[in-house]
């Protein structure tokens, strides 16, 4: 079986490093990895082919960024030539980045079958360029990798015929499991002059949070109000850009409780969240992460596709509302029992084996 795996973006890389190496063990089965490029600088991408064993993509077709349709349309010129030349058996495309709209459309405009890791993911907000991603890549695709019974119901509801959707559970766990005592991670805390417990993560990223100004603004001055806790604030590129833009790097420079850094590794990421003592994100990898890694979650969102973490009350969502942030980040740092709780919460999001499950499943249906 011939399986090309499509990935551009950093939690992309994440997601597809424990079927990688899963597929790796069987000799039935020859992979290619075909990187679009849309991430690209070293902390976006390789520091995750390192950390994660993975080796380099045979293809990494460098269309680096631009406006959703240029940078779509650009990898789908692409990726139309690389898949025609090396006609695979079937497409892999994991989460809901532009790439895998990209290669899930190039694909089946081939047709090429298309397989889905990360299926049936839905947050009901179609402003969310992730939201329009997951669901055409969905109905583009032959196979579909759930990740939780809610994501196969989702699936369901639209249509999607039984027979074509999978719950594996979620490679993210899978890689989880392996690397949370990677050992370039333990040293994150004391580079950073951290002890366990007594600091916070925040990652913003969403468009809607960064690129409105008003919205980055009001999450900035409720980040300033929270002095009594240290806050650790990894920068994604794109939140860069407009810090700086809206003026507001300056600010959260001098702003002593708040640690400015770079994007780390997956590695050093997972020790922050382990030792946190919460996480403030408007990521989606990062929601489930905290909730396996038994910290709890301020979503800076109004809908998750995560919804589970919010039923079981290891997650809650603020938006962008300066108060509201303030507000539940108080109340849950003074909820004594908040540990036991989040310790005693079963794992909707599978095993730890959806990368084996994946593998079986294209080897039966390719
Ligand atoms: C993308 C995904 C998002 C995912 C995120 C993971 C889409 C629509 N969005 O958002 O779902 O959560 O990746 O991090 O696919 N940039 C750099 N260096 C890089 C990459 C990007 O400086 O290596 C800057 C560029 O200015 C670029 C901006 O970041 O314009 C945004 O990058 P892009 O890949 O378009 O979207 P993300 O916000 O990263
Ligand atoms: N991540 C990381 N370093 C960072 C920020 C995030 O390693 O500085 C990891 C995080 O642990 C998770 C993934 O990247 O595994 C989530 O990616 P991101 O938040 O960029 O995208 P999303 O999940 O929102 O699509």
């Amino acid at each position: 079986m011939r399986v090309m795996l499509v990935i551009g973006a950093r939690p992309q890389i994440i997601k597809s490093a424990p079927v990688v190496h899963e597929a790796s063990k069987d000799s039935d089965v020859e992979f290619q990895i075909v990187h679009t490029g849309q991430h690209y600088d070293f902390e976006m991408s390789k520091i995750f082919f390192n950390e994660l064993d993975l080796s380099s993509p045979t293809t990494n077709l460098g269309v680096g960024s631009g406006s959703h349709a240029w940078q779509t349309g650009k990898m789908m010129i692409e990726l139309e030539k690389t898949i025609s030349k090396s006609d695979p058996d079937v497409v892999l495309v994991p989460g809901d980045t532009n790439s895998t709209l990209a290669g899930a459309l190039a694909s089946i405009k081939l047709h090429v079958p298309v397989a889905h890791i990360e299926a049936g993911a839905r947050s009901y907000n179609m402003r969310m360029p992730e939201e329009i991603n997951r669901r055409l890549t969905d109905h583009c695709s032959e196979v579909l990798f759930a990740v939780s019974e809610n994501c196969v119901q989702n699936l369901l509801k639209e249509g999607i015929p039984e027979d074509q959707i999978h719950l594996v559970g979620d490679t993210m766990y899978d890689a989880l499991l392996k690397h949370t005592s990677g050992v370039s991670g333990r040293r994150v805390l004391e580079s950073l002059g951290l002890s366990a417990n007594e600091y916070v993560v925040l990652t913003v990223h969403r468009p809607e949070n960064v690129d409105d100004v008003e919205s980055l603004k009001r999450v900035i001055k409720a980040v300033i109000e929270l002095e009594e806790l240290t806050i650790v604030f990894p920068v994604h590129p794109r939140t860069l850009k407009r810090l700086k833009e809206g003026d507001l790097l300056k600010r959260l420079k001098k702003t002593k409780h708040v640690k400015l850094v770079d994007p780390v590794g997956y590695h050093g990421m997972l020790q922050l969240v382990k030792n946190a003592r919460m996480v403030f994100t408007d990521s989606g990898g990062l929601q489930k992460e905290a909730f396996w890694l038994r910290t709890f979650c301020v979503t800076l969102r109004e809908r998750t596709e995560w919804v589970e973490t919010v039923e079981l009350g290891a997650n809650v969502l603020v938006g962008s509302d300066r108060d509201r942030i303030v507000g539940k980040a108080r109340e849950c740092l003074a909820i004594n029992s908040l540990e036991s709780m989040l310790k005693a919460l079963k794992n909707p999001f599978g095993g730890g084996d959806a990368s084996v499950k994946i593998i079986e499943v294209l080897k039966e249906v390719c």
